[in-house]
């Protein structure tokens, strides 16, 4: 039995549906969403290692290679989980993974995204992130929701444009070389 596409409840947890591969026209070119492969383990290593992304990340780097392998496996395995990615000239140019929630939250998911920074200020998360929300309505997922560190201002601007809300914060959140940061969360109804 497979989950299909409705995000079902299947013996017990709350399932995705299969995330369907779809190509973008983009002023750059082609652009593949789908879902993560362990083929994509070293180019989304190298995004979580780089410094402008990382510093907004929540856990320690460098990220070994075979943790990003681990998570990938996982992600594959989970019944909760779908990890997409954006494929540019052959290459993951940047990720979103998706979490639903368990019981009674089980029409909520939060989430984590990274890009390159080469990709950034591209569209292409502006695109994955649409495709996401079509995706989540079809999972029958009616919010969304993340945690931003404060001065992320860049990610803010991006979810705002994106029809995010700031939900409420919660001080000394980050702690980033002796520096505490307030976390905000940011959430947006999907249907
Ligand atoms: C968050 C992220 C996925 C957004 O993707 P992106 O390609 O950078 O997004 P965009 O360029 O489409 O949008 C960013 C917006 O912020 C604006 N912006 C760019 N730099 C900015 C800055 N330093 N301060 C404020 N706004 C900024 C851009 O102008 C753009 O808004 P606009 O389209 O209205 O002009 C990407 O920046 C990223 O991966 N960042 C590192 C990891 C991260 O922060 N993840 C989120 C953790 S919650």
């Amino acid at each position: 039995m497979t989950p299909g596409n409705s995000g079902v409840n299947f013996g017990g947890f709350q399932v995705f549906g299969s995330f369907k591969k779809a190509k973008i026209k983009t002023r750059f070119g082609l652009l593949a969403l789908r879902r993560v492969g362990m083929r994509d383990a070293a180019a989304l290593n190298a995004i979580v290692n780089e410094t402008p992304v990382s510093k907004f990340l929540n856990f320690p780097t460098p990220v070994p290679l075979s943790l990003t392998k681990k998570r990938i496996r996982e992600s594959l395995a989970s019944k909760s989980q779908e990890w997409i990615v954006a494929e540019f000239e052959g290459k993951a140019a940047g990720s979103i993974v998706l979490r639903r929630e368990p019981g009674r939250s089980s029409h909520v998911a939060n989430f984590g995204i990274a890009f390159s920074s080469a990709s950034q200020g591209t569209g292409f998360a502006f695109i994955l992130m649409n495709a996401v929300f079509a995706f989540l309505k079809k999972s029958k997922i009616r919010m969304l929701h993340a945690n931003v560190v404060e001065d992320n201002s860049r990610a803010r601007s991006f979810y705002r444009k994106l029809g995010f809300k700031d939900c409420g914060r919660i001080p000394l959140f980050y702690k980033r070389g002796g520096k505490y940061s307030d976390m905000v969360v940011v959430a947006k109804k999907i249907y």
